[in-house]
């Protein structure tokens, strides 16, 4: 049976760190769907379309990748899509309850749905879009933060902010 899941997230912008898990997660699982989503509690920088487009182009080597892009409920988006797991990347423990109540409210939804956490890489424990999003502000460099071939096109966005 082929194993397909799901790695959602607001990806605004997509970071080093995201890439970790979506190139993880393509080598544990047949088919991964990029999922670009709301999240309730952010208003995003970037238009879904712009996110999804970084995605495709960053994860250009991936073969088994689809990105999509929807507004709905993850858990039902899920059942509709035949997903077995949602596939996260978890940093340090202040992601833990955030992440704890998304699984448990996602499962209730969706009980056939499971969450896989994977463990960020050391590197990436303290990355985050709106990290990126607030150095690039105020001049800092990004180019350890994000991949390199959608550096100056999220750095031109930024400033146009
Ligand atoms: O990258 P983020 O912002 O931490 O990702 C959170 C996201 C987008 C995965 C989450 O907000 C989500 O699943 N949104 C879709 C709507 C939904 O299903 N909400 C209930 C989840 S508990």
């Amino acid at each position: 049976m082929e194993t397909k899941v799901i790695c959602p997230g607001s990806f605004d912008p997509v970071t080093l760190g995201h890439i970790d898990i979506i190139t993880r997660a393509s080598k544990m699982f047949d088919h991964v769907i990029v999922g670009v989503l709301k999240n309730a509690a952010k208003t995003p920088s970037f238009t879904t379309e712009e996110r999804m487009e970084l995605l495709a182009q960053a994860t250009k080597g991936l073969d088994n990748i689809e990105i999509v892009g929807f507004d709905g409920l993850l858990a039902y988006y899920a059942r509709e899509k035949g997903v077995t797991a949602i596939v996260k990347g978890l940093r340090a423990v202040s992601d833990f309850e955030y992440e704890f109540q998304q699984a448990l409210t996602n499962k209730k939804l969706n009980p056939e749905l499971e969450t896989v956490f994977l463990t960020c890489k050391a590197d990436f424990m303290y990355l985050s879009s709106s990290m990126v999003k607030q150095v690039a502000a105020l001049g800092g460099d990004i180019s350890s933060f994000v991949p390199e071939c959608v550096h100056d096109e999220i750095l031109k966005r930024l400033k146009n902010l």
